[in-house]
């Protein structure tokens, strides 16, 4: 989600001088906690690229629009009033936070997002969010079709039965009730989607750096991607 701290420097520097990080991978990679870290250690925005098709298939369930209905839907998520803070993201002017994480707008989100003119309508949002000093954007084609200039690029991967255990963990964690089978099931499922479909297919960009994670923890990959940006001296001037 884009999070502004307020008191950044927003003279006269265009869209195409303010650096990003663009952060890809599958569901449950971790990179939503990584995208967080990164953007708080440099003080930058962070765009949760995810929320924007988990709100478009949040409202299409709620306003009875079938997930199929490519020109509604694009239409939509045209209009839609967004905003969003550290902790809420509301949607002319309703509070959906909790909402979009159910486990049917999560499954819908990847039907939604497999829909062309909805990409595209949601790609200016997207890129509207590049602003000083700088943008930390997670998702599946940040590197590839968003941000494809980005000044670091990363692919952070891991296996499905590591993602599913730490999602588990996760919702246990909350007190709620989880099958660990049916969220590897519906992992696999999101993955497919993801991977297969026609317009943006989650896969890492030729120049992104690719981290398997699967036997690391968030703080090793975190400290992982920090030396890239110190290496690209992105975190000056912040
Ligand atoms: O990252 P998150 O799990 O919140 O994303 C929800 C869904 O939105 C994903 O399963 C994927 O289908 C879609 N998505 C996408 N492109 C992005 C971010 C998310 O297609 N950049």
């Amino acid at each position: 989600m884009p999070r502004n701290k307020g008191g950044w420097n927003l003279s006269s520097m265009s869209d195409g001088h303010v650096p990003v990080i663009a952060i890809d991978g599958p569901s449950g990679s971790g990179k939503g906690t990584l995208a967080s870290a990164i953007a708080e250690c440099l003080g930058w925005h962070l765009l949760d690229s995810g929320a924007l098709y988990r709100i478009v298939a949040a409202v299409a369930i709620e306003r009875g629009i079938a997930l199929d209905e490519e020109s509604q839907l694009a239409a939509l998520a045209a209009g839609l009033a967004i905003s969003f803070d550290d902790h809420t993201v509301i949607v002319d002017g309703e509070d959906l936070t909790d909402l979009i994480r159910t486990a049917s707008v999560t499954a819908g989100s990847s039907h939604v997002a497999a829909l062309k003119e909805v990409r595209a309508a949601i790609l200016s949002v997207q890129r509207a969010m590049r602003r000083p000093p700088g943008l930390v954007a997670d998702g599946r084609d940040m590197g590839t079709v968003v941000f494809p200039e980005a000044a670091l690029k990363i692919f952070l991967d891991a296996s499905a039965e590591v993602r599913a255990q730490r999602r588990y963990n996760q919702l246990k964690n909350k007190g709620l009730s989880v099958n660990l089978r049916a969220l590897l099931a519906a992992i696999k499922e999101r993955d497919e989607r993801d991977i297969g479909r026609a317009v943006s297919p989650l896969r890492a960009a030729g120049d992104a750096i690719i981290i398997e994670s699967t036997a690391m923890t968030i703080d090793e990959v975190v400290a992982v991607v920090y030396a890239e940006v110190e290496a690209r001296k992105l975190a000056e001037g912040t």
